[in-house]
């Protein structure tokens, strides 16, 4: 450990007492996250439970030049987390705490640890919802910080469009208020969004101000499996297009399915597979399900089946959200190599199915599924740990698929983000803005204290 981080810890001693941790099991739990990325230890782990205590972290570190990586759930998918040069993971676990739910505006105010569920719990008697699901009972922090996603941003947005405020500590310690409770503002620049997605590089998320939707009165569900992919994507744009708003419509491919058959015990048809989710009322999710069913009926779907039963629905909605697991199952002790990009939606069909044609000419496993609403997919890879050329096979086609949707104006990203993963392509993505990004990185943390080694450092 170097000699300035030894100093860091000890000025934290007295405050935090036995919650700055150097324990071999709790930094190497804070090395990771669910990615494939080399893990790298912290030095120390805090966890902070107010936001003077956060002041207090990042002025230690501030004062002798040592690192600070927030940590939420650990689930980011692109190494975001993992303090690639030491210094101190900033666990906001103990900082969970629903601050204050104001129904008739329509928002939460939490802490950054308090995760998706525990928000939705919470908001049980309230008749409305957090929406933002991106699988993994993720913190809200953490999904403020890396602009999360997930099934249902076809309806109701991601966090960009779901976080209106935000409370930050600075890299120099100082505390800011970011955004307001209006519902629009057209005052200064945007900082809030500055922070949705700045992965920790800026500073860290105190405070998080999030929109809350009405739980729809009822939900439908509905399965529907095609002849090709691109009758599959077909049918999505049609039926975006025609006005229906899906709450959410997932692809499974083939291999997809064929995994989440076998792991979640399902008798789907083993085809290009969508699944569609309705929200309104009664009549409306009946309606939403007969206009689909029409325009996937003409697009060549077979056997499309919707349902009200919440039992039916929520395990089709596990078997989705278990798919990294099932997918994990096809070769027990492989890793898995994710892949994540969004297209245009025009540009969809092609996109998948030059995805799908790289894994077919591939030695290696791989499955595709995708929030096809947005234009946004995800392969994953099955590598063998202790081959290397599995991993550089897995490098290869991620590499080309990313290339394929920087050609037709896409993004290297969805809603993995960039972490160390992504790096590579950020100047390819965004030409000139990355000198951009890099002054007001350098502008905000000059010290380069704040997650270094990632986003307004590299590419
Ligand atoms: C998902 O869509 O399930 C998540 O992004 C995680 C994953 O790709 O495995
Ligand atoms: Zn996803």
């Amino acid at each position: 450990m170097s000699d300035a981080a030894l100093q860091a810890i000890a000025e934290l001693k007295p405050l935090l007492g036995d919650r700055i941790v150097t324990s071999e099991a709790v930094r190497e739990h804070h090395s990771r996250d669910t990615s494939r990325l080399k893990p790298h230890l912290p030095d120390a782990v805090a966890f902070p439970q107010c936001e003077e205590e956060v002041q207090a972290i990042v002025r230690a570190c501030a004062a002798h030049g040592v690192p600070v990586v927030p940590f939420g759930a650990g689930s980011s998918m692109e190494g975001h987390t993992i303090p690639v040069r030491g210094g101190i993971s900033l666990d906001t676990r103990d900082m969970n705490r629903v601050v204050e739910v104001k129904a008739e505006d329509f928002l939460a105010v939490v802490q950054p640890g308090v995760t998706r569920k525990q928000l939705n719990t919470h908001l049980r008697d309230t008749g409305l919802m957090f929406s933002v699901d991106p699988g993994a009972d993720a913190s809200i922090g953490g999904m403020a910080s890396t602009r999360g996603s997930g099934t249902t941003a076809v309806r109701y947005g991601t966090m960009r469009e779901n976080v209106l405020a935000l409370r930050v500590v600075t890299p120099d310690g100082t505390v800011i208020r970011t955004g307001s409770r209006a519902r629009k503002s057209s005052t200064g620049y945007d900082l809030t969004h500055l922070f949705v997605g700045a992965e920790g590089t800026l500073g860290v998320i105190t405070e998080v101000t999030v929109r809350l939707h009405p739980i729809p009165e009822a939900v439908s569900s509905a399965i529907c499996h095609f002849e090709s992919v691109r009758s599959a994507v077909e049918a999505v744009i049609a039926t975006v297009q025609y006005g229906i708003p899906v709450a959410r419509v997932e692809f499974l491919d083939e291999v997809a399915i064929a995994a989440t058959n076998s792991y979640s015990n399902l008798d789907l048809n083993v085809a290009p597979t969508l699944f569609f989710e309705f929200h309104g009322t009664p009549n409306w999710v009946a309606e939403q399900a007969r206009i689909a069913e029409e325009i996937a009926r003409d697009c060549g779907g077979a056997d499309f089946r919707w349902s009200t039963d919440p039992e039916e629905r929520s395990r089709l909605w596990q078997a989705r959200h278990d798919i990294f697991w099932a997918t994990k199952a096809i070769k027990p002790g492989y890793d898995i190599y994710t892949g994540d990009i969004c297209v245009p939606i025009s540009q969809l069909a092609d996109s998948i199915i030059a995805a799908r044609d790289d894994i077919d000419a591939s030695p290696l496993t791989g499955q595709i599924i995708g929030h096809v609403g947005d234009g946004n997919y995800h392969t994953a890879y099955l590598i063998d740990p202790d081959n290397p050329e599995d991993l550089a096979e897995a490098e290869r086609l991620a590499d080309r698929l990313v290339e394929r949707a920087l050609a037709v104006g896409g993004t290297a990203s969805g809603e993995h983000g960039i972490g160390t993963g992504k790096l590579k392509f950020m100047r390819q993505e965004h030409g000139e803005a990355i000198d951009l990004m890099k002054r007001i990185k350098a502008a905000l943390d000059p010290a380069g204290i704040m997650n270094p080694g990632k986003m307004g450092q590299g590419g």
